[in-house]
């Protein structure tokens, strides 16, 4: 099936593509147990990536659980050549990765829990789109989740302006790296058309223009120019609108689970006539996503589908929390202060700014034992108690019996989460998070790997974390072999070298002293513990 007679671009200009949080297992499980799918145990299952390039996603996936096996596929040689080399360097015993087309999985190639396929679907032809949704069916186990990510219509029109503008562009140039160069010198010029009297259409270019060229700069030292090449410039590039997306996973026996963005489902920010009447014009959560895409122009979609005879029940309810764990670092300014009464206090979400207001004097104390104790993700009944013995036995008379508790902080969590991710994470399972710095401070090998190449580091949360350049460096030596003095000697070494020879686009600065590269170093190791980036 794998056409080898034509070059296959992706060996070309290999994509290297990045941890993405939400399709992991464990988001997929928590999502599914909200929608009242009790999915398999995320520390001892079966996942499958379609698509999985050098398997950036799947390879800190399988590091971070051990008792669970992961099979990456996809038809580039030299992508999968690359991963299997990282594998091999991090002795990983529980992931594969095959060269392999999709068209080639059946059924003899064995059932899994979790089905990934992140950027392929619209971006295949569409007998490779069918067989895709093939396999997520006849391949998943009964309670399994399938997650599909493509770009979607009607809001991907407007990038569609900038793909026909891009591809009449590079007509006449066939190598892929000297096509996206050319590209984004155009998307730079489009972007700095910016004349007071913009017609729409100039308006709108330069606007996407603009997105885009703000995001590949930012990304241009990780190589993620190259997405342009899979994007904007991809031989295949057909967005669906939802409903289309959702006829052909239907076709397959498959049924919607939820959007792995849980909390694009609840269109909070929308006027409430607005909400009042999209849910009276809709007749199916479909319908109604459907219809959310029209109002939002949602480009780009992470859908969570399960077979289609399982019973979907998207009631929320607190007592899901029971068997889970949970990660905050909302901050309140005056929780402490009205822990004790039922004043209402403000929650904050520290990356969105997202607010949650809470009176209930256990949720507030939960939320501040959960901020002092980030990164952990703590279990609900654990939590409960720690945030009881927060408040006095005298106070025992502002809150009713522990059941009740229980069902008021459940509630509040659950609704937080629903709002923002960024005010309350909810997990089926808590990593071996460090919490306080040892003597030989060690960072996962999967980030060291990662930091040869780049600042961008996948967590134990399955979270992409930057790091300065310093520390990128420093990580190197963060294998459990260096201790504090020697980091120092490290740290000193490093800075002496940037004073002679500054690192491109900084200032040259001077060397530090030891005590400045002590607490240079103390400064790291807490962040890289804040980072849930170091392991025991
Ligand atoms: C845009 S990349 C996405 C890579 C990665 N999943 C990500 O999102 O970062 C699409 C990937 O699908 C692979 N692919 C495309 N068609 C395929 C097929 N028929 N069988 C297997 N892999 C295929 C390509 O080689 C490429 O690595």
């Amino acid at each position: 099936m794998i056409d080898n007679t034509s070059p296959n671009t992706y060996d070309e200009l290999p994509y290297h593509g990045i941890s993405y949080t939400l399709s992991h297992p464990d988001r997929l499980a928590t999502i599914a147990a909200l929608a009242g799918i009790n999915a398999p145990p995320v520390a001892s299952c079966r996942v499958l990536e379609l698509g999985c390039a050098s398997g950036n996603n799947l390879i800190p996936m399988a590091a971070g659980l051990p008792h669970s096996t992961f099979v990456g596929i996809d038809f580039s040689q030299r992508q999968i050549a690359e991963g299997q080399a990282i594998i091999e360097e991090l002795g990983l015993g529980n992931i594969t990765l095959k060269h392999l087309d999709i068209r080639e999985i059946d059924e003899t190639f064995g059932q899994f829990d979790y089905i990934i396929a992140h950027g392929v679907y619209s971006w295949v032809p569409p007998d490779v789109r069918d067989h895709l949704l093939a396999v997520c069916k006849r391949n998943l186990t009964p309670n399994g989740v399938a997650f599909v990510s493509y770009n979607t219509y009607p809001g991907w029109h407007l990038s569609g302006m900038l793909r026909d503008i891009l591809l009449y562009h590079t007509r006449n140039t066939s190598d892929p790296e000297q096509r996206v160069t050319e590209s984004m010198a155009l998307l730079r010029l489009l972007a700095d058309t910016g004349s007071p009297k913009r017609t729409l259409f100039g308006n709108v270019v330069s606007e996407c223009a603009d997105l885009f060229h703000e995001y590949l700069d930012a990304a241009h030292s990780q190589g993620r120019h190259v997405m342009l090449a899979y994007d904007l410039l991809a031989r295949v590039n057909e967005p669906v609108y939802f409903s289309q997306f959702m006829d052909h996973a239907s076709r397959h026996g498959l049924q919607y689970l939820a959007d792995a963005e849980f909390q694009s489902m609840f269109f909070w920010d929308a006027p409430e006539h607005v909400k009042h009447a999209v849910r009276t014009m809709t007749t199916s959560t479909v319908e109604l996503e459907q219809y959310l895409d029209f109002f939002y122009g949602r480009t780009f979609r992470r859908t969570l589908l399960c077979h289609a005879d399982r019973v979907v029940d998207r009631r929320l309810k607190w007592e899901t929390l029971r068997s889970m764990c949970m990660r905050s670092r909302a901050i309140s300014t005056d929780a402490q202060s009205e822990l004790h009464s039922t004043t209402a206090v403000e929650f904050r979400g520290p990356n969105t700014g997202a607010t949650f207001s809470v009176e209930h004097p256990i949720t507030k104390a939960a939320l501040i034992v959960l901020a002092e104790r980030w990164p952990e993700a703590v279990p609900f009944e654990a939590l409960l108690d720690e945030a009881r013995g927060r408040l006095n036995r005298s106070e025992q008379h502002l809150f009713a019996d522990q059941q009740q508790e229980a069902v008021y902080l459940g509630a509040n969590l659950l609704k937080a989460h629903c709002y923002s991710r960024d005010l309350v994470d909810l997990h089926t399972i808590s990593p071996p998070i460090v919490t306080t710095a040892s003597n030989y401070p060690v960072v996962s090998a999967v980030a060291r790997i990662q930091a040869r190449q780049g600042n961008e580091l996948t967590n134990l949360y399955h979270e992409l974390v930057n790091v300065d350049p310093t520390s990128r460096r420093l990580i190197q030596h963060c294998d459990g072999t260096h201790d504090r003095t020697a980091l120092i000697d490290a740290m000193l070494e490093l800075s002496t070298a940037l004073a002679v020879a500054p690192e491109e686009d900084r200032e040259a600065q001077a060397p530090l002293d030891r005590d400045a590269a002590a607490q240079a170093v103390d400064r790291m190791v807490e962040s890289l513990i804040r980072s849930a980036l170091l392991v025991k």
